[in-house]
């Protein structure tokens, strides 16, 4: 499929989706995220893809969803249309390791896409923000939920009913994202750390991705029984083999994804 609204680009076994509406500074429409849907089924079907970095431009990740699409929608309408929730969650639902490369805004939809990645590389310049309650609305595709779970309480109800936008600074200190890096080395930062994923086993990566994203759902004592079974699975792989021996003969590993 051939791509308008993103730029799809391979480097080994690091894939990078680029949000590229930038006259809209990204805003997240039907088309743009159908698009995303589709590289993202695209990139889970290639063995070859180990890890993904999804970002957009240096002024925008994404101003949230299109609200010039969305104006004019009545409750019955959005309701029945579950094809824009659907194409988002379809980045919850990847399988593989996905990290969000965040320069300038990420705000509603945006900031809500960048929270389902599994985490967040920011920009010196990054602002976060939840701006939809200026809007006469609120977080649609998971903002309360993944930013209570993210920096607390007391920080979403704030960035949720205030609307205010929160520093790239301020989201490190708050675990909102893993690490700030100056905004030109953005993209290197993300793609060597996806390629440093990549070089991984890849069920492995995938098995442990899984396994903290089922803590979100479980009580600690069903998190940590769920990730001794499948630690334990990880000694049927040979992969596990290939990285003791690595090890233990003083050589790097190479994982066969097996
Ligand atoms: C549609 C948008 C947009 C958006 C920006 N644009 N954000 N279009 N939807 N979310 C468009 C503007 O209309 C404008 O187009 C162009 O992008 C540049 O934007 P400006 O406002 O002129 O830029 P600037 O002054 O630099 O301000 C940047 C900004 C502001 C602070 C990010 O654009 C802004 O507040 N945007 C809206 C942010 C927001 O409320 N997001 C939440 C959306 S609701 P023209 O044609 O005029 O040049 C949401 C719900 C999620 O995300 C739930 C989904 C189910």
């Amino acid at each position: 499929m051939a791509y308008k609204l993103i730029d799809l680009t391979r480097d080994g076994g690091v894939a990078t989706i680029q949000l590229d509406r930038p006259k809209a500074l990204n805003a997240l429409n039907t088309e743009m995220m159908g698009e995303v849907a589709n590289a993202l089924a695209t990139l889970e079907a290639d063995d070859s893809v180990g890890c993904v970095v999804l970002t957009g431009s240096e002024k925008a990740f994404a101003a949230g969803a299109d609200i010039k699409e969305m104006s004019d929608n009545n409750y019955l309408s959005i309701y029945k249309n579950d094809t824009f929730e659907e194409n988002h969650c379809a980045i919850e639902r990847f399988r593989k390791p996905i990290i969000a490369a965040v320069a300038g805004y990420a705000l509603g939809g945006g900031c809500e896409i960048a929270m389902m990645c599994d985490f967040i590389i920011a920009a010196d310049n990054a602002k976060f923000g939840q701006p939809e309650i200026n809007l006469g609305v609120m977080p649609g595709i998971g903002g309360t939920q993944r930013l209570m779970r993210a920096v607390g309480k007391a920080k979403a109800m704030d960035m949720c009913l205030t609307g205010r936008m929160m520093p790239a600074e301020e989201a490190e200190r708050a675990g909102l994202v893993s690490r700030i890096v100056k905004l030109d080395d953005l993209m290197s930062t993300a793609k060597e750390a996806a390629a440093k994923i990549a070089s991984q086993s890849q069920p492995v990566a995938m098995i442990t991705k899984e396994t903290v994203n089922a803590g979100f759902n479980m009580t600690l004592e069903q998190g940590i029984r769920f990730e001794r079974r499948l630690f334990q699975s990880l000694f049927t792989t040979q992969d596990q083999k290939e990285g003791m021996a690595a090890f233990i003969e003083k050589r790097k590993p190479h994982f066969k994804n097996k």
